[in-house]
């Protein structure tokens, strides 16, 4: 899509998957990385609670507080000026509409996102509905559900067989009525995120569930190589952003232990007034 320097709105969406223009996703946890992905034209940064995993370092997403997220979420707010902002309710926090709406709430007012994601299906259709009738726009997130990773046992694939896949389109269908705008679908086959893509009115945004969907999106700490951990398969990866940084870090070490930095430019001047930064 050619790069648009007006804001990207809810209802934008829609418009593209009607004029077939994929839609790109990548997530952000700061206002530095923010506003670079910005800047290089994303449609929509997800503050996904992927934050747990690939920022603080645990195992799950489980873990992961509303402040957690409102904090991180204001910081990422900060950073866009074109982009979709779009907040993950954490584990726990949309279990009943209530609070759901007090939380998302939290996310929209504190947190400046545009948009909330939960994770789960027909069970959620509820929710989403308090919450789309509250004035607060819903993605869903449907597939594998990483905050049911220890009811699941681990994170696997979801939808390769008949009753899973007729119940995810099932769920699909529940969250569009129920008044979501669009669907993050993650570790499904293909053929079954073509099913989805083709039988919903709402965008598709697949994360390992192939090329139909009407977007991506992809964990950037993953995709930028920042992640020291393992990552999935369906991950490509655009840079090694993780090499970069250890070369410039031993680079900086060689310098201080070798006396080559800071050099005079990078030295306290004194000025006329006293004493002045360097320029
Ligand atoms: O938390 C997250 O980053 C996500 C993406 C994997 C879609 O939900």
């Amino acid at each position: 899509m050619p790069k648009q320097s007006r804001k990207v709105r809810v209802p934008d969406l829609l418009k593209m998957k009607r004029s077939a223009q994929k839609i790109t996703m990548l997530t952000a946890y700061d206002a530095s990385m923010a506003s670079i992905m910005d800047g290089a034209g994303i449609d929509i940064l997800l503050v996904g609670d992927s934050l747990g995993m690939v920022v603080l370092g645990d195992d799950t997403t489980v873990g992961v507080t509303l402040d957690m997220m409102v904090h991180h979420c204001r910081a990422v707010a900060r950073g866009v000026s074109r982009a979709l902002v779009v907040a993950d309710m954490p584990f726990l926090t949309y279990y009943s509409a209530a609070d759901a709406i007090r939380n998302a709430g939290r996310l929209m007012q504190e947190g400046r996102a545009a948009a909330v994601k939960l994770e789960g299906g027909t069970a959620s259709a509820d929710v989403v509905r308090a919450l789309t009738d509250a004035g607060i726009p819903v993605m869903g997130h449907l597939g594998l559900l990483p905050q049911q990773v220890h009811q699941l046992g681990g994170f696997r694939a979801v939808g390769r067989n008949h009753e899973e896949a007729e119940q995810l389109i099932a769920d699909a269908h529940a969250l569009e009525s129920a008044g979501a705008f669009s669907l993050v679908l993650e570790s499904i086959p293909a053929e079954l995120a073509r099913r989805v893509t083709s039988g919903v009115a709402i965008p598709t945004i697949g994360i390992g569930a192939g090329p139909h969907c009407d977007g991506q999106v992809l964990v950037s700490y993953d995709a930028f190589g920042l992640f020291q951990g393992s990552i999935p398969r369906f991950v490509k990866q655009y840079a090694n952003l993780g090499a970069i940084m250890a070369e410039a870090a031993r680079a900086y070490i060689e310098d201080v232990r070798g006396g080559a930095f800071p050099a005079v430019e990078h030295s306290v001047a004194t000025g006329s007034t006293g004493v002045t930064a360097a320029e």
